[in-house]
């Protein structure tokens, strides 16, 4: 038999090292997004992707990520994690399945008709994932620099690519973090 004490009129709250929730991180990063000078600290660079850690709450990993024109992240999981992420400058759209999509034991896969969701995220505007999202997020702009906020749960163990064509998704990668450095 076990005891719970708890002290007359204290309040109930979450273990202080409790993993941070899909909610918890979106809170993070719009709050961070909306960090003017924060953002503005970003190198933009107009040949590539530009990035900054972060420190997340609760040991989430986090990044502040510039995207010039034309560029995306092809589509890819989080190997497990869960996260949110936010625009803080510029539009993002992000495309993504509505599927869950096994994670072991296939090489090509081919989603049924239906899956597909797009949304775009202008600054302020941001969304959480679970732990089996599969997405691609891209800056379709001509012209404009955009700037984001991403924060995962666990750290990242590691993130699986694949290509697409129609709709037959392909594995084409399994990335681990040493492969980042
Ligand atoms: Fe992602």
């Amino acid at each position: 038999m076990s005891l719970s004490v708890r002290s007359p009129g204290a309040p109930e709250s979450a273990p202080r090292n409790a993993a941070p929730s899909s909610s918890e991180l979106l809170e993070f990063v719009r709050r961070t997004a909306a960090d003017a000078s924060l953002v503005a600290s970003l190198q933009l660079d107009p040949e590539g992707r530009t990035w900054v850690r972060l420190d997340g709450p609760g040991g989430s990993e986090a990044w502040l990520i510039g995207w010039p024109p034309g560029t995306g992240t092809g589509w890819h999981d989080h190997g497990g994690s869960h996260g949110a992420f936010a625009a803080a400058a510029g539009t993002l759209r992000e495309e993504s399945l509505a599927a869950r999509i096994p994670t072991e034991g296939w090489k090509t896969l081919e989603l049924a008709d239906g899956v597909d969701r797009a949304r775009e995220l202008t600054a302020g505007r941001g969304r959480a994932f679970g732990a089996h999202h599969v997405h691609q997020v891209l800056n379709q702009s001509a012209d404009e620099h955009a700037v984001s906020v991403h924060a995962y749960y666990p750290p990242l163990p590691m993130m699986r690519r694949y290509s697409r064509t129609g709709a037959v998704l392909r594995l084409e990668q399994v990335e681990r973090p040493e492969e980042w450095l």
